[in-house]
């Protein structure tokens, strides 16, 4: 058994910014990352776009970027949630900052990028790698830093609650109380019980229960999945934003690779792939319509003319401009033998973000004691019913900062707790065909895309239901009779969160943000909230 002060679940954006902010205000308190695989592999990792922060007090204010995201959000925002955010950001991004994060500039001024939705230049960038050269920064940060204990392939299995001690925990228990995690050493292939007065859950995005998804393989949803089955609240779960521009590939690559949307920001504009503009026939401010928009808008169009893709015209823009903003997007398009400063680039929309998840308080608390959750396995209220561009990675960055404040006014008053058992050992037979798992994967992503995608409706979302669960009855029949793997445990994890999105989207009786649906075209007056 290993003890430890502080658990967090994630290295992404949310469980570093976290782990640094503890461990540089107490430094006698015992830190401790978990990582499935490596340390720098995340969402946080692949963030192109940037930082939404307002920064140019001569021309934008915080009130205009409160209105942006209040708009995208179509009507589901906390507004209070958002008034935190926007105004507490710019303060968190200078830390990073002060910690080495790099953003470019302009005549000695940062280089404010501009994205859909935004009214205002907010985006602060490092060329189109801004989630790289965070995580790097804070990576490198965290090294300096001794009671930051970092562990890479440690695979969390499950929260510990009071269920594991063998009382009856359900939906309506109301003191549920986490003591830790039991996590799999992939290395050393065992399972260890860690126990920790205050556990985190930063395991990020779930995009990978589509197949087209802009999330790299790690994106399973498990911290979501492992609040539910702890019985914690969830909120919001249909709410799944598609990137209207992911890379088009014959082959479907996985993950497809993204086109930022700070390239329509720069100047790209849709087109169909014989060049027409269509943009505009569904809103008015065409290429850079909130992301619902432009998304439903894509799939429109392919559905409507047949064809596989939409395609982005970047022909006209200055090639050396658009090479020191967008290289790996350029050397991305190249390897595909497309040159964006000639050729139209094929789009389609992916899997891009979980806007719904595990339901936390202002200071990141979750309906779970001595639990928190902060990034994108959170339900904040920020986003609402769409989240407006790049306002995630500031949204993890505040939550970081206020969840280390409460931590340190509540870390005192924890204790470690005694006689927790260790994991038990399920099943003991070698599943004989791997291919089960992976096969299982396939079919989950298949349902999700036919019948749980941009536009829904109450027969497609039955049918996924009903596939779903003969899904979830296998797959529970195979975690009963083998022993734990990660590929397992996370083809169950999705299964989770393909439940929780279709069930969530059929309980929303309505139109509205990122959930459309056919048999409720319009928003309806009542706001219905799809807690789980
Ligand atoms: P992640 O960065 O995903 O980190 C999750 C961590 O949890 C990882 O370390 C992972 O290994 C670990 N983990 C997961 N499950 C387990 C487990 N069972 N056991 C142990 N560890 C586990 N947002 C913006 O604001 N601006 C952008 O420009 C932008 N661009 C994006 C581009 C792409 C291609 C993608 C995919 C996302 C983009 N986003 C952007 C969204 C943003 O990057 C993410 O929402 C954000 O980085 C999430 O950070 P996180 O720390 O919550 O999770
Ligand atoms: C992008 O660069 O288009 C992604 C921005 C985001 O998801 O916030």
């Amino acid at each position: 058994m290993l003890k430890t002060d502080v658990l967090i679940l994630g290295s992404g954006i949310a469980g570093l910014t976290l782990a640094l902010k503890l461990a540089d205000a107490k430094p006698n308190l015992k830190i401790t990352v978990l990582t499935k695989t490596v340390q720098g592999e995340s969402n946080t990792r692949y963030a192109q776009g940037g930082v939404a922060a307002v920064w140019d007090l001569d021309k934008d204010t915080p009130e205009k970027h409160i209105e942006d995201t209040l708009i995208a959000g179509d009507g589901l925002c906390d507004a209070d949630i958002v008034d935190i955010v926007v105004k507490e950001g710019p303060e968190r991004v200078r830390e990073i900052i002060e910690w080495g994060t790099r953003f470019d500039k302009h005549h000695g001024a940062y280089d404010l990028g501009m994205e859909g939705g935004h009214s205002e230049n907010r985006i602060l960038h490092y060329k189109d790698l801004t989630g790289f050269e965070i995580q790097r920064a804070l990576l490198a940060k965290a090294k300096e830093l001794p009671n930051i204990e970092l562990y890479e392939h440690y695979f969390a299995l499950d929260l510990i609650t009071q269920h594991q001690l063998g009382y009856m925990v359900t939906r309506v228990t109301p003191d549920i109380e986490c003591y830790g995690a039991y996590v799999l050493d992939e290395k050393n292939n065992k399972t260890e019980t860690i126990v920790a007065r205050l556990t985190v859950v930063a395991t990020g995005g779930a995009g990978q229960i589509y197949r087209n998804t802009t999330n790299p393989v790690i994106a399973t949803g498990d911290g979501i999945a492992m609040v539910y089955r702890a019985k914690g609240r969830l909120e919001n779960m249909e709410f799944v934003q598609f990137h209207p521009t992911a890379l088009y590939t014959p082959a479907g690559d996985n993950p497809v690779f993204l086109v930022s949307e700070a390239v329509r920001g720069f100047g790209g504009i849709l087109k169909t792939p014989d060049g027409e503009e269509f943009m505009k026939n569904y809103d008015e401010r065409g290429s850079l319509a909130p992301r619902d928009i432009v998304a439903r808008a894509i799939d429109n169009e392919m559905k409507k003319r047949g064809d596989d893709f939409m395609s982005l015209d970047c022909s006209h823009l200055d090639r050396e401009e658009f090479l020191k903003h967008f290289p790996t997007i350029h050397e991305s398009c190249m390897k595909n033998g497309i040159d964006p400063m000639k050729d139209l680039i094929p789009v389609v929309p992916a899997c891009h973000y979980i806007c719904g998840g595990i339901r936390v308080d202002e200071n990141g608390r979750s309906s779970i004691h001595n639990l928190y959750a902060c990034g994108e396995c959170t339900c904040t209220g920020l986003h609402g019913a769409n989240r407006l561009a790049s306002n995630s990675l500031l949204e993890a960055m505040v939550f970081a900062h206020r969840i280390h404040l409460d931590i340190l006014e509540e870390i005192d008053g924890k204790t470690h707790k005694e006689n927790v058992p260790e994991w038990n050992m399920l099943g003991t037979n070698e599943p004989k065909e791997k291919v089960l798992i992976t096969q299982s994967w396939k079919e989950l992503k298949e349902i999700m895309s036919s019948y749980v995608g941009i536009v829904r409706s109450n027969v497609r979302l039955k049918r996924a239901m009903d596939r779903l669960l003969l899904l979830h009855n296998e797959t529970e029949e195979l975690y009963k009779a083998s022993p734990i793997s990660p590929q397992l445990c996370e083809l169950r994890n999705l299964i989770t969160i393909a439940y929780l999105v279709t069930r969530s989207a059929l309980m929303r009786r309505e139109s509205r943000g990122l959930h459309y649906t056919t048999d409720y075209p319009e928003k309806q007056d009542f706001i219905d909230v799809s807690i789980l």
